[in-house]
């Protein structure tokens, strides 16, 4: 052991208690700086002689050696230190559950219409789309409704503090049947083409579905609803082609073919005869219940001459039903309201 062993010695303890980077620079001030008991023994070479100098030179070098490893051994365990401890203060708990993001859903009365949709088209019927804020032409008299009517009485149908050009109040349509006679007129150019050039009139074959408002509201009625009007107008279109369509429409959307449709007469201005179509289940919860879904009848002579055309040539059937009514009979829905109170837990269900 040489004279150098114990200043190695201290060194390497020094270090080693050094606890931050900054304390370990000073501890190697100490031995390696510029007055640094190592240099301090460098600088006293130049006093010996060369045989000494060179024997005494390589100890001292040795013994720098050994301090500088254990210097640099120190610096790189106290930088690990530091990368465990920020590894550590930025911790991710791999094991949590993921943050989810919540995938969306139609309304289960959207649904339904996309049903109602899909299934008119694929019978040929055109979707059409129109104003909720209607004339009193388009929502009544167009639709031979007398003028002292009670569909017009502030009891049923909301009206909203604007005039049309006739002095009217405008109203939010209380049924989708306006649209029967938008939709005709908006053809009647093209009808009135094909019959000059001597061509049969191309069928009106129109569903139109949307949102309807009546001042009733319970479990079973909400001020806004929804419908859907079907119209086909051709030159020979019967009450026949009425049932075909309808029981077809029905067996489709509720999936079944044991299902039975019943036309019971009954009384709407614009339609002459008319119906309430009800269906019954062979099988299921509603078994043996009659269930209307919807009012039906021939268009009125008077309807078809507001179209455009010729009642003495044209005639059709027109029905308008109750989209939300499907749905609460296809999901067995005892409450209307449950559809338009926005509460995920219910509409998330019909995903
Ligand atoms: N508009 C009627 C209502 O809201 C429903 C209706 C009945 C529509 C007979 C029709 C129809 O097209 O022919 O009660």
């Amino acid at each position: 052991m040489n004279d150098l062993a114990p200043l190695v010695h201290d060194a390497q303890a020094d270090f080693e208690r050094a606890a931050a980077p900054a304390d370990l620079e000073n501890a190697k001030a100490r031995y390696l700086g510029k007055a640094g008991l190592i240099t301090e023994q460098l600088k006293a070479l130049g006093a010996l002689t060369p045989d000494d100098k060179k024997a005494r030179g390589a100890l001292i070098n040795a013994a720098k050696q050994q301090i500088e490893a254990a210097l640099n051994a120190r610096r790189e365990a106290l930088a690990h230190a530091d990368l465990l401890a920020q590894l550590k203060a930025e911790a991710l708990d791999v094991s949590l559950p993921g943050r989810q993001r919540g995938t969306g859903g139609l309304h289960p009365v959207s649904l339904t219409m996309e049903r109602i949709e899909a299934i008119f088209g694929s019978m040929g019927f055109d979707v059409a789309d129109g104003p909720e804020i209607e004339t009193d032409w388009y929502s009544f008299t167009a639709l031979n409704n007398p003028e002292n009517h009670p569909a017009r009485s502030m009891q049923d149908t909301f009206y909203v503090d604007v005039k049309d050009a006739e002095g009217r109040w405008l109203n939010l349509r209380p049924h989708t049947s306006p649209m029967q006679v938008r939709y005709a007129r908006a053809h009647a150019a093209k009808h009135a083409e094909a019959v000059a050039r001597g061509q049969a009139m191309p069928e009106i074959r129109v569903i139109a579905p949307g949102r309807t408002y009546r001042v009733d509201s319970d479990a079973t009625h909400s001020p806004m609803f929804h419908q859907c009007e079907g119209l086909w107008i051709g030159e020979n279109v019967s009450f026949k082609d009425l049932k075909v369509v309808f029981g077809d429409f029905c067996r489709r959307f509720f999936e079944t073919d044991e299902l039975e449709l019943r036309f019971r007469p009954s009384f709407f201005p614009f339609t002459e005869p008319s119906a309430e179509v009800d269906i019954a289940f062979a099988s299921g919860p509603l078994k043996g219940h009659w269930l209307e879904v919807a009012g039906s009848g021939q268009v009125h002579p008077n309807v078809v001459r507001n179209f455009g055309l010729d009642p003495e040539r044209y005639i059709g059937f027109a029905f308008g039903m109750g989209p939300d009514r499907l749905t609460m009979l296809r999901y067995g829905v005892n409450d209307l309201r449950l559809f338009f109170d926005g509460d995920l837990r219910f509409l998330s269900q019909f995903r």
